[in-house]
């Protein structure tokens, strides 16, 4: 296929309320990545080298700093998240090297995969971490019960 599908068929991220989970640097990150993504739906074959580096250097960005969150903060599921960011990650890198081979189709059913992977893991893995960086800014440190020592 020379040209992406056509706007009215093919399944998009659009922007939308229901993306947003309260954290603002993180919703502007999130209105970054359905951007790249998109931005990757919509390239002409010729286009798809750049725009795939592009949401490559947003993702990098993007899940290193939630990393980063949840490190620093001694978020407590952190073991899940982190792993499903590098699984996207190495899924991203290694479509990028088919790409350079000129396997284009495999990057439009990647560009798909993310439509239907990014509102499930911002509702569910995404959202925790947007409401615990919510209580860690606002100064609601985790509460710590102590026995009374004799
Ligand atoms: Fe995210
Ligand atoms: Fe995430």
């Amino acid at each position: 296929m020379n040209t992406p599908p056509p706007l009215e068929t093919a399944e998009r991220l659009s922007w939308n309320d229901s993306l947003l989970l309260g954290y603002t640097p993180m919703d502007a990150v999130h209105q970054e990545f359905v951007q790249c993504v998109t931005a990757l739906q919509e390239a002409s074959d010729a286009d798809l080298p750049e725009r795939m580096a592009q949401l490559i250097a947003h993702a990098q960005a993007h899940f290193g700093e939630e990393d980063r969150w949840m490190a620093q903060t001694q978020f407590p599921a952190l073991e899940c998240h982190v792993n499903e960011h590098a699984a996207v990650m190495s899924s991203l890198l290694e479509v990028q090297a088919l790409l350079a081979q000129g396997h284009t189709a495999i990057c439009r059913d990647l560009a798909l995969e993310l439509v239907r992977w990014f509102p499930g893991h911002a509702d569910y893995l995404d959202a925790a971490l947007a409401h615990w960086m919510c209580k860690q800014r606002l100064g609601g440190k985790p509460v710590v019960l102590r026995r009374k020592m004799a």
